[in-house]
Parts: C-alpha cells; sequence; structure tokens
C-alpha cells in the first residue's frame, strides 16, 4: 500500500515535471529573462587606439552594473587583420547569433558611431534582422550614435571645447578632423562646426571624407592668421585617420598641409572615446533605447 503511494507521488511528479518542460519550450515566452549589452563600433588595429574603446566598456557598466556587457567590430578589414594578431572579435551578426544562443531575451545594440550614415544604417538593419526570428529575442533595440539630435550638437561642442589642451594660448587654433562622408548626414559635420566656432572663433572642425575638408580650414586659419594649432581627432577612437592623415608625415597628412601654409601643428592623439563626458552622451543614448525594452 505505501509502496504503492510513493509510485503514484512519483508518477505525479514527473508528469508536472514533462508539463512544466513542455511549457518552457513553447512560444518562448516562459523562458526566464535575459537580458544584455552589444556594443558595436567600426575597430582598430592599432592596439594604443584600444583605450577609447575600454573606456567606453568601464563607462557603460558602470551606469549598467547588472547586465553583461559583449563587443562587435562591424569592420571586416580590422576583423580580419586582428584574427591574424590571434585577436578574435566578433561581427555584429556574429555576436548577435552568440546572444541568441545563450538564451537572451532583451538585447540592446549601442552603435559607438558619430553620425548616422551608410555603416549605423546598415548596423540598425542588420540588428533588426534578427529582433524576428522564431525563438529569438523578445526585444532588441540600437542606441543612436552621438550626433543623434539637436541637442547633441551642442553638447558635443561643449564637451569637445571643456576638454582642450590646457597649453593652448589666445590665438592658437583648435582643428577637429572628424571622418566625414558621402551620406547625407554628413551634413552634421557643418553644424558641429558652427556650434563650434560660435563658442570659440578658433575652433574648426574638417573630416577626412565630407565637408568641409582640410583645404577649406587651411584657408579660415590663413585668414585669422593663425600660427599655432592643436589637431584633434573627432572619432571615436584614435586610429589610422588621426596617426596617419591627421598627425602623419606624409605630404597629404592635415600636418604637412597646415605646416606648408606657415602653420606649427600640435597633435593631440585621443578619440573622442576616451572623454568620459562623451562618452556620457552615447550612454544616454542606449538608456533612451532600453526604454523600448
Ligand atoms: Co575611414
Amino acid at each position: 500500500m505505501r509502496k504503492r503511494s510513493i509510485f503514484t507521488a512519483c508518477l505525479v511528479a514527473f508528469v508536472f515535471f514533462l508539463c512544466s518542460q513542455a511549457l518552457a519550450g513553447h512560444g518562448g515566452h516562459e523562458r526566464p529573462e535575459k537580458r544584455g549589452i552589444l556594443l558595436a563600433a567600426f575597430g582598430t588595429t592599432v592596439s594604443e587606439a584600444r583605450v577609447a574603446l575600454e573606456n567606453v566598456e568601464e563607462e557603460v557598466r558602470k551606469a549598467f552594473p547588472d547586465l553583461p556587457v559583449r563587443w562587435a567590430y562591424t569592420s571586416h578589414m580590422v576583423r580580419r587583420r586582428l584574427a591574424g594578431q590571434g585577436v578574435e572579435i566578433d561581427s555584429l551578426e556574429t555576436a548577435l547569433a552568440r546572444m541568441m544562443d545563450e538564451g537572451f531575451t532583451h538585447v540592446a545594440v549601442q552603435s559607438l558611431h558619430t553620425i548616422g550614415g551608410w555603416e549605423f544604417h546598415d548596423l540598425v538593419r542588420n540588428a533588426r534582422a534578427f529582433s524576428g526570428m522564431a525563438g529569438g529575442f523578445d526585444r532588441l533595440v540600437v542606441g543612436g550614435p552621438l550626433l543623434n539630435g539637436r541637442e547633441d550638437i551642442g553638447r558635443t561642442a561643449e564637451v569637445l571645447l571643456r576638454e582642450q589642451p590646457d597649453t593652448r594660448k589666445p590665438g592658437e587654433a583648435l582643428v577637429f578632423m572628424g571622418h566625414g562622408t558621402d551620406h547625407p548626414a554628413d551634413a552634421l559635420y557643418t553644424a558641429l562646426a558652427v556650434e563650434l566656432r560660435k563658442r570659440d572663433p578658433d575652433a574648426f572642425l574638417g573630416t577626412v571624407e565630407g565637408s568641409p575638408g582640410i583645404e577649406e580650414i587651411r584657408g579660415l586659419l590663413t585668414e585669422r592668421e593663425v600660427s599655432r594649432a592643436y589637431l584633434v581627432p573627432f572619432m571615436a577612437v584614435a586610429g589610422d585617420h588621426a596617426r596617419n592623415d591627421l598627425a602623419g608625415e606624409g605630404e597629404d597628412s592635415w600636418k604637412s598641409v597646415l605646416s606648408r601654409a606657415g602653420v606649427e601643428c600640435v597633435p593631440v592623439l585621443r578619440g573622442t572615446a576616451e572623454l568620459d563626458p562623451m562618452v556620457a552622451i552615447w550612454v544616454d543614448h542606449l538608456r533612451s533605447a532600453m526604454k523600448a525594452w
């Protein structure tokens, strides 16, 4: 008699176990919630420049101490070169697939782009492709780039001017180098240049691949009879463009072009992601993206 009731109890427990398993595997709504952050940067092969990305991770972990933080580099070329040095970094797609596989239900992707150009829009498109999969994420959100709204432009200008070299004397120029693009979002660089000059008539911003270019900047410096200029990257990371196109010894570098025009150049090799108040702007965009979680 006693044996039989133990058997019945075990059977009932087993049936309950089966039912609960079936529930967990059904529809994806009953699984435990698992939230995480994926930081996506272009990436860099310059190891000294990686401090900028490490700083972003540190600030993001401080802001969201309970959430795991993952990385993706969007540049295939950068990932391939790093792989050659034995450093494996995921692409956006690989990182998302991995998170999906690990049972993440809510993912916030934060772009470390400066503007919403081609690369940012590709990132949004591919990230969104992961949100409609059966058994995939319940919610996937993407935080905007640094210059994501009108107020970001003024805020960015303030940070750039506040964090300038303290050796700069009156009449010496600050020349910022943005990346630039043929995407319409390139106009944001002009908007930022205007905000900078409104606050400081000797602060200029140009771009490598968009507008305004270095010839225009050189013209403005000559007009103002500037004899000394600090050259500062306006990119998340002081990588290849900063070291070669801005501060390099090649004859087309900004340093060479301005030196030939009689301007003494002082390069400052620091990415914007090394500045905590700048990272705070990206973190704010991540926070507002999470409101849609
Ligand atoms: Co480039």
